[in-house]
């Protein structure tokens, strides 16, 4: 197996961080990927916001999981990771950036086609970078939501993003702490051959 498919299968998402801030030249190698990834009429639209704010990464994770806990199915339950627990796990986790000391939030044009697909494509590609680089990531969703809120649409203000402008997901990044989770096992019938 080659080292890109190694770096695909063994990625895992990773909630727990060590508080020294990744190096800005490893930083600049998952932005560079990032900005590799496929777009919609090859436009190049998204744009990555760093975050590194210790106080604002705390404020947005905070926003983030209330707006998880305001949205819950009925009958919630699940079990995300019993070595890296979510939110969904744990309710007792206080930010859902689970202190991450990197967010890189993206955003894209609603004004054009496929701004989520764009968006999560340059995320999967920046994850699976730092996954090779040593650096943990998780996708974390919800970033429309925080930033339609009254506080989030003063943020984005500050932070000169368009109001035609709109955030898809947040790719969180740290040094990791912690074991790394096992994959679940795939499903079986994920694939499905048409002969
Ligand atoms: C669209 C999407 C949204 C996700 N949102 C969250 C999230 O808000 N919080 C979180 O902790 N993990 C989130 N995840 C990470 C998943 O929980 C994780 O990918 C899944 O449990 C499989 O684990 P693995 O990434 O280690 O293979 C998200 C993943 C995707 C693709």
């Amino acid at each position: 197996m080659n080292e890109t498919i190694k770096s695909i299968i063994e990625r895992r998402s990773f909630r727990k961080f060590k508080q020294e801030q990744i190096a800005d030249d490893e930083l600049n190698l998952i932005l560079l990927a990032g900005s590799y990834a496929p777009c919609a009429g090859g436009r190049q639209s998204p744009v990555m916001v760093v975050l590194q704010d210790k106080n604002m990464i705390a404020k947005l994770g905070k926003m983030n999981k209330q707006l998880f806990y305001q949205n819950l199915p009925p009958a919630f339950k699940m079990k995300v990771s019993s070595e890296q627990p979510s939110i969904a796990d744990d309710e007792r986790i206080i930010s859902a950036f689970y202190n991450a000391p990197t967010v890189i939030t993206v955003f894209a044009p609603k004004t054009y086609h496929y701004p989520i697909e764009d968006c999560s494509v340059m995320i999967e590609n920046m994850m699976i970078a730092a996954h090779s680089l040593g650096i943990g990531s998780c996708f974390i969703g919800r970033a429309a939501e925080t930033f339609e809120t009254e506080d989030g649409k003063e943020i984005i203000k500050d932070w000169n993003i368009g109001e035609d402008y709109t955030a898809v997901a947040h790719c969180i990044l740290g040094y990791p702490e912690g074991n790394s989770p096992k994959a679940k096992p795939r499903k079986e019938f994920v694939v499905k051959r048409i002969s």
